[in-house]
């Protein structure tokens, strides 16, 4: 690689994808804007006025000009957004068999969680060849995780987790930005993910210190805030029983029904009283600022491990819109 490279390296599975697009759109800007100022110098001199006492053509527009200026734009921009949108797309939504990692933003740096209970700040290792998906978080103000080399980038907001995901192609070592102004360290938030072999990526994680895993961190978690002694596994507590409840819809006392994603549980721990399920009083303190946003993926991790111990009752709510 040349030591002033004018693209970063493509590293991952959608890279080349989105360097493609990107080239057909400067491709067919460039053409237009070539075009356009080619023929305003060429008419200029061609239409030129020669005497002073000459009168312009007196011109009443044509059909066939005004259609083909109009449909072939138009086209082009269709082919642009239709391709854009399907790779964004794509680009959105992890696959369902990605390994997840934890990532939080701070003033000013990145802390990683794996699954597998190993942290790392400002680095980020990957197996090569793996779906990965990011949930991202903030605990201070807007951030932006960057890795130019795999073509993906996504805020992390605070109060809300974001996701991204990646398929490495190339082992390597990588950059990692801060691609959002966060402060004056900001130009400072800087990183390197490395991706690994699989079973370099094995010893890797072998060789880490770790604390527990995310699931068993969340755990502990659950029984440390006394989370357990409303959320019982029976339906005798005062909260609702959370077993099954990722993923599924859940009716609310206000009317509406949700789907119980990671940033539903995240509001129901932080700002319980947003949605309140229906049959449920709205007595659950709020854990704003007494669990920090990595122990709210903890927890999150392993909620989303609690299956229902039985087939769902037939008394439970069903699922409609
Ligand atoms: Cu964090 Cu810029």
């Amino acid at each position: 690689m040349s030591s002033f490279p004018l693209f970063p390296e493509a590293a991952s599975s959608i890279a080349h994808e989105v360097d493609l697009i990107y080239f057909f759109i400067l491709a067919v800007c460039s053409f237009f804007a070539i075009l356009v100022s080619g023929l305003v110098v060429f008419f200029a001199v061609k239409y030129r006025r020669r005497h002073p006492d000459e009168v312009g053509a007196d011109i009443h527009g044509s059909i066939l000009l005004e259609l083909l200026w109009t449909i072939i734009p138009f086209i082009l921009s269709l082919v642009m957004f239709v391709w854009g949108a399907d790779l964004f797309f794509r680009i959105a939504r992890p696959p369902a068999d990605s390994m997840e990692v934890f990532v939080v933003g701070k003033q000013w740096m990145w802390k990683v969680q794996h699954p597998e209970g190993v942290r790392e700040i400002n680095e980020l290792h990957v197996p090569v060849n793996r779906n990965v998906k990011i949930t991202l978080g903030s605990e201070d103000v807007l951030h932006d995780y960057y890795i130019p080399a795999f073509r993906v980038k996504m805020d992390a907001v605070p109060g809300k987790l974001t996701t991204m995901w990646f398929r490495a192609t190339k082992p390597g070592t990588y950059q990692i930005f801060c691609a959002e102004y966060c402060g004056t360290q900001h130009s400072g938030m800087i990183g390197h993910v490395t991706v690994l072999e699989e079973h370099d990526y094995e010893a890797w994680l072998a060789g880490g210190r770790s604390t527990g895993t995310a699931v068993e961190n969340g755990e502990r978690l659950f029984t440390d805030l006394a989370c357990i002694t409303c959320h019982k596994t029976d339906t005798s507590g005062r909260g609702p029983v959370l077993a099954g409840v990722f993923g599924s819809q859940v009716r609310l006392m206000d009317g509406r029904t949700v789907v119980a994603d990671e940033n539903y549980l995240r509001e129901s721990i932080v700002n319980p009283q947003a949605k309140v399920v229906l049959g449920y009083q709205p007595i659950m303190p709020t854990f704003q600022g007494t669990v920090s946003e990595e122990n709210l993926m903890q927890l999150i991790a392993y909620i989303k491990t609690l299956k229902p111990a039985a087939p769902v009752s037939p008394a439970a709510p069903s699922g409609g819109q």
